[in-house]
């Protein structure tokens, strides 16, 4: 089973470019045309939020467009830029399926891997947010019983990662949500976005990992005290592998026009 991970496409409307200097829509169509390309092609492609830049419709319906390129089922949880009703009426119950309290929280029948998506969005912060009504219907899904392993996917990462983003903007609720995670066990990975970066850690009995942006990676500041930056970068998201033997393996997908050499060296005569 392959799963594409693209994260933080921050779309902005009409023509512009995000911030004045972000290609993001070029960036979007960029990966979703190399998505299509893979062989094998991926069974479904899962978008980790910030789909708009500013939560408008404009944005949602200018990404909607690309992303209703993909040869792909694709679905999606929303980001701190987004807006739940806007995604809804634009990609609509098929895309991202609304739970009974109104978040965007699903299952995803009919894979290999029991796919889960959480709605991280907090009504007090740009930070997680996973509020008791969000545990319970998590919690009620976890309890069902099911011998898959499960991989949750959500915009925010649920614990730190030496970024503002994560250290100082924090994420309601995430001791319970680790209780869940670490009561029913098999969660064999969160996916996350949010951090504009590719980087994995261990968490509950878990491994987190966050999908890079697709074109504006966060500087890096170990020490916190700096406000967080954007540097334009290549577009890129993660390929998750799930093995014959039973593992999710990672990888890095850079969308760049690049020459590949051979490995048969031949010294010039
Ligand atoms: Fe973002
Ligand atoms: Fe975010």
């Amino acid at each position: 089973m392959l799963i594409a991970q693209l994260s933080d496409l921050h779309i902005a409307p009409g023509e512009q470019k995000t911030f004045g200097v972000a290609p993001m829509a070029e960036n979007l169509q960029r990966c979703v045309a190399h998505i299509n390309a893979l062989k094998p092609t991926p069974d479904l492609v899962l978008v980790t939020g910030d789909i708009a830049n500013d939560a408008a419709q404009a944005e949602v319906e200018r990404a909607a467009a690309i992303l209703g390129r993909l040869d792909s089922p694709f679905y999606l949880v929303p980001g701190n830029h987004d807006n739940r009703r806007v995604l809804s009426s634009v990609f609509g119950n098929q895309v991202c399926p609304t739970s009974v309290d109104g978040f965007i929280q699903y299952e995803i029948d009919g894979y290999d891997l029991r796919l889960i998506g959480l709605d991280s969005v907090s009504h007090a912060s740009p930070g997680g947010e996973l509020c008791p009504k969000r545990l319970a219907w998590l919690e009620e899904r976890l309890t069902q019983a099911d011998e898959r392993p499960c991989v949750i996917f959500m915009h925010h990462p649920p614990a730190n990662f030496a970024v503002p983003e994560t250290d100082i903007d924090g994420f309601l609720g995430a001791e319970d949500f680790g209780d869940l995670v670490e009561k029913y066990g098999k969660i064999e990975r969160i996916l996350a976005g949010h951090i504009h970066l590719p980087a994995f850690r261990t968490w509950r009995q878990t491994i987190i990992s966050t999908a890079p942006s697709i074109g504006m990676r966060l500087t890096i500041d170990l020490t916190l005290e700096k406000d967080s930056q954007f540097i334009l970068e290549e577009p890129s998201y993660h390929l998750h592998y799930w093995t014959p033997e039973g593992t999710l393996l990672t990888h890095q997908i850079i969308v760049a026009d690049e020459k590949a050499y051979s490995f048969a060296y031949e010294p010039a005569q």
